[in-house]
């Protein structure tokens, strides 16, 4: 026979030598929890081996970071209830529970990047994304205000990457402008472009306490129904000047991960979901699946085309590579 494709499987060197896609540790971005208070590292119910973490026990969690080869995270702060307000004005404080990770981790180590969500839904009374007008809508073109004071409260603390998940329209436009302005030129901006108002998104509801305290996302975030649609965000991101690109969630949504990435030459992001996590996380605890699970799902992300993979897994991804399984 001219072609046996099973000549290339024959032992692991040689799948080795040419496999297609490869997960790298340098591929992940780690998101973390930060909540006001002392002495607290809880996990999250919703989300196991996730944990709260209070400012002054991030040290070992950044340092086994880093001691896996992680070098990027996200951060999620949960800020007291009662500095909840219906313009989230806890979110651009400069002693903000995020301003102040943001510091603090810099402290521990300078070179652990630091990515941050710039959003308001942690941080609304009302759980939206935005300024509300009187009949419950998310008035856009406020918000913008409101999202370009915490992106740049976020540069001023120390943010690497600023990465906008509120899904108003010309977001990146209006960050970019007031970035720019304050000296922040530098810095860039990683859209959450094609946002999806998914229902995988409700362990990390539970976990930031950020769900909408009436009605849902769909006035914002997009239809899982459409594909083209998120050519046309991915373009206005493109156009209004982001680095990087986002699809999220990732698993439901491979074919629009590929479709951005054949449309777009920018680095593209894709985020594997608390829901996606929480599943999956569940059936190998559960003895259901095994870990090889993990693996799989993951490198599915990588394949249908994201550059990088936000990712609850990336710790035992990280070890996984490391165990060269
Ligand atoms: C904030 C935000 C959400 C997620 C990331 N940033 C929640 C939402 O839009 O409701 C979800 C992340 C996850 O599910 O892991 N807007």
């Amino acid at each position: 026979m001219l072609r046996r494709p099973r000549r290339l499987r024959v032992n692991k060197a040689t799948r080795n030598l040419v496999r297609e896609t490869k997960l790298n540790v340098e591929d992940f971005i780690y998101p973390l929890f930060v909540v006001e208070g002392e002495n607290i590292k809880r996990e999250i119910s919703s989300l196991p081996d996730v944990y709260h973490f209070s400012l002054d026990m991030l040290e070992e969690e950044i340092k086994e970071l880093k001691e896996l080869g992680i070098e990027h995270v996200i951060l999620f702060g949960i800020p007291h209830d009662h500095e909840k307000d219906p313009h989230g004005k806890e979110a651009y404080n400069d002693n903000g529970i995020i301003q102040r990770a943001i510091r603090k981790i810099k402290e521990i180590d300078s070179n652990m990047n630091v990515v941050t969500d710039v959003c308001m839904c942690e941080y609304t009374s009302h759980g939206h994304c935005g300024i509300l007008t009187e009949t419950g809508y998310v008035d856009n073109d406020i918000t913008l205000e409101y999202l370009s004071k915490i992106a740049v409260s976020h540069a001023k603390a120390g943010a690497d990457i600023i990465s906008p998940s509120d899904m108003m329209d010309g977001r990146i436009k209006a960050l970019r402008e007031a970035l720019d302005k304050e000296g922040f030129v530098h810095i860039p901006i990683m859209s959450y472009s094609v946002k999806y108002a998914s229902t995988f998104y409700g362990p990390f509801r539970e976990a930031a306490n950020s769900a909408p305290s009436f009605g849902d996302r769909k006035t914002y975030q997009m239809d899982p129904a459409n594909s083209n649609e998120a050519l046309i965000e991915a373009e206005l991101d493109v156009l209004e000047g982001a680095d990087i690109l986002m699809v999220k969630p990732a698993l439901s949504y491979l074919d629009v991960i590929r479709r951005v990435k054949d449309n777009y030459n920018l680095p593209l992001a894709a985020y594997n979901v608390s829901g996606e996590y929480a599943m999956l996380k569940s059936a190998v605890k559960n003895g259901i699946l095994s870990e090889g699970a993990i693996y799989e799902s993951v490198m599915s992300i990588k394949r249908a085309g994201a550059d990088i993979i936000i990712t609850y897994f990336a710790k035992d991804l990280a070890k996984m590579i490391k165990e060269n399984r």
